[in-house]
C-alpha cells in the first residue's frame, strides 16, 4: 500500500497524546496527508465498543474483553486504516496489535502469541511501518495520571503489578522487533522525544520533509 501506517504505543500516562500531536504537527506541516486515529473507539462502532470495554461497571471475561478490542480493530482497519493507506495518507494512531498483546496477553493472562493472532485475524494481517513505545516505569505513569485524571478506565484501575506485565510485554515485542519499533524513554524531555521520533519517521517518508 502506498501509505505510511505509524503507530504510538505505552502505558497509561506515558504522554502519547502529546507525541502523537507534535508529530501529526510536523507531518502536516510538511504538507502530508495525516488521518489521526485511535483504538479502541476509532469508528461510530468503535465509539460504543470503546464506552463498553472501559467503563461498562460489573465483570468482563477476559476472553469477551479480548474479542471486543478485536471486534474495534477488524472494523477500524478495514473501514478507516486501509482506505487511508490506500490513499496514501500517513495514518497516526493511538494503540494497536502491540495494545492487545500487552495488555489481554500478558496483563490479562492470556497468552501474548494467541491474543497476537487473534487481532491480526482480525486486522486481515496489517502490521504497522513504525512503531513508537514510549517506555515508562508504572510508578510514574500512575502519578502523571493521579494528576490529569477525574476518573480511570477498566485497564488503568487495574494493580501495579497487571501494569509491569504490560510494560514488561510491550519490551519483550520491542526486543523481537528493532526494525519496526523505536523504544524512548517516556521520562526524557518532550522535545527530544519528539525529535527522535521525527528522525525515525524521515526514513520512511515517500519525500524528504
Ligand atoms: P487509551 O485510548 O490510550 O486511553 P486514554 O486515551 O484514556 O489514555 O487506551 C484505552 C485503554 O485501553 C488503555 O488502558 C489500554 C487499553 N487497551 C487494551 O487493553 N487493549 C487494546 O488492544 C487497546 C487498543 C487498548
Amino acid at each position: 500500500m502506498p501509505g505510511l501506517f505509524i503507530t504510538l504505543e505505552g502505558g497509561d500516562g506515558a504522554g502519547k497524546t502529546t507525541q502523537s500531536k507534535l508529530l501529526v504537527e510536523w507531518l502536516q506541516a510538511a504538507g502530508h496527508t495525516v488521518v489521526v486515529t485511535r483504538e479502541p473507539g476509532g469508528t461510530d462502532l468503535g465509539v460504543e465498543l470503546r464506552e463498553i470495554v472501559l467503563h461498562r461497571r460489573g465483570a468482563m471475561e477476559p476472553r469477551a474483553e479480548a474479542l471486543i478490542y478485536a471486534a474495534d480493530r477488524a472494523h477500524h482497519i478495514a473501514t478507516v486504516v486501509r482506505p487511508a493507506l490506500e490513499r496514501g495518507d500517513i495514518v497516526v494512531q493511538d494503540r494497536y496489535i502491540d495494545s492487545s498483546e500487552a495488555y489481554q496477553g500478558a496483563g490479562r493472562v492470556l497468552g501474548a502469541e494467541e491474543v497476537r493472532e487473534l487481532s491480526l485475524w482480525a486486522a486481515q494481517g496489517l502490521m504497522p511501518d513504525v512503531t513508537v513505545l514510549l517506555d515508562l516505569d508504572p510508578t510514574d505513569g500512575r502519578k502523571r495520571l493521579d494528576s490529569a485524571r477525574t476518573r480511570y478506565d477498566r485497564l488503568e484501575a487495574e494493580k501495579h503489578d497487571f501494569h509491569t506485565r504490560v510494560r514488561q510485554a510491550f519490551l519483550e515485542r520491542a526486543a523481537k522487533e528493532p526494525e519496526r519499533i523505536l523504544v524512548m524513554d517516556a521520562a526524557g524531555d518532550m522535545s527530544e522525544i519528539a525529535a527522535a521520533i521525527r528522525e525515525r519517521i524521515q526514513n520512511h517518508l515517500p519525500h524528504p520533509a
